[in-house]
């Protein structure tokens, strides 16, 4: 195999109560990333489509990540990468997780697969890192395991059961957020009290997610700590909430560090109708938006074409 392109999908990460801990991945958006094998051994992105972005390898998160993996293993060929963005930076679906993880999975997947996607995530949170200062994993861990997945810690990464009936609503504002930006604005100092009670939420969210049961899922969706500081980047956040819940999503928060909202429901058509709940409020905004409906993708990223 010379060249491979994949499709790499965008992904929701925190959702409300797991901040840098949860993770899911999403269906029908992403980015395409095709790397071809070439003689002399260096590592160049050649092509970038959709957004205006830096092709030097120690910028772009997706050269960094390829770069950290490359460091790592012994190859005797170079790469070249190209960049199809579909998801727009700064948009808090995990525009950088899908190229960083894309890049360092096509090129694993180019030279036999040597490592397996789980063992991937530590070199495409290096990307991450470039793009926010973090090495953050929990978008690159949806990204390459699929499903739900949960950060114990950055070598300790669990793929979560994935209830078969979950569909997303995804609320993207025109407007971009960079995380670096909303990382800032967060406390740093957690009472005892916000900590029981954000532990019991995401514990409860996971065990929602084990015993299927929908009602403690939404139950456990709540974000007493992030949120208050950055919904007020969100235009209409409570309203959109609101509007979500009320038309039967089981929970609604900010997607990662916004400015995207999602709300999950139980079955696409409740998901649909949660769509236009939130069309509703945002027709009447001065502001452009796009609004997504999405299964939960279990598989991740995936190969498109080999050649
Ligand atoms: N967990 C990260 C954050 C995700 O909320 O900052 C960044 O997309």
């Amino acid at each position: 195999m010379n060249e491979i392109k994949v499709f790499s999908p965008a992904s929701i990460a925190n959702l409300s109560c797991g901040y840098d801990i949860l993770g899911a991945c999403l269906d029908g958006i992403g980015d395409e990333i095709t790397v071809r094998k070439t003689k002399n051994k260096e590592l160049k992105i050649t092509k970038i489509f959709g957004q205006k972005l830096s092709k030097n390898i120690k910028k772009n998160v997706a050269g960094v990540s390829a770069n950290a993996f490359l460091k790592d293993i012994k190859v005797d060929c170079g790469f070249e990468i190209e960049i199809k963005k579909g998801i727009k930076p700064g948009s808090g679906i995990g525009s950088s997780a899908a190229s960083a993880a894309g890049s360092v999975f096509a090129i694993n997947e180019l030279i036999g697969k040597p490592l397996s996607n789980k063992d991937l995530i530590k070199y495409a949170a290096e990307g991450e890192k470039a793009a926010c200062g973090s090495a953050i994993s929990d978008n690159v861990a949806a990204v390459l395991l699929g499903g739900f997945t949960f950060v114990r810690e950055k070598n300790d990464i669990i793929k979560l059961n994935s209830p078969i009936g979950l569909a997303f609503t995804i609320l993207h504002p025109q407007i971009e957020v960079k995380t670096s930006d909303s990382r800032a604005l967060i406390k740093k100092i957690v009472s005892l009290e916000m900590m029981v009670k954000q532990s019991a939420n995401l514990g409860a969210f996971v065990s929602g997610l084990y015993t299927e049961d929908y009602e403690l899922i939404g139950r456990s969706m709540k974000d007493l700590v992030i949120e208050p500081f950055r919904s007020i980047l969100i235009p209409k956040f409570k309203q959109i909430k609101s509007a979500s819940i009320n038309t039967g999503a089981i929970g609604c928060g900010i997607s990662g560090s916004g400015p995207s909202v999602f709300a999950l429901s139980k079955g696409l058509t409740t998901a649909k109708n949660v769509e236009n709940a939130m069309k509703k409020i945002y027709d009447n905004l001065d502001l452009d938006y796009d609004v997504h409906v999405s299964r939960v993708n279990d598989k991740g990223i995936k190969i498109i074409k080999t050649l």
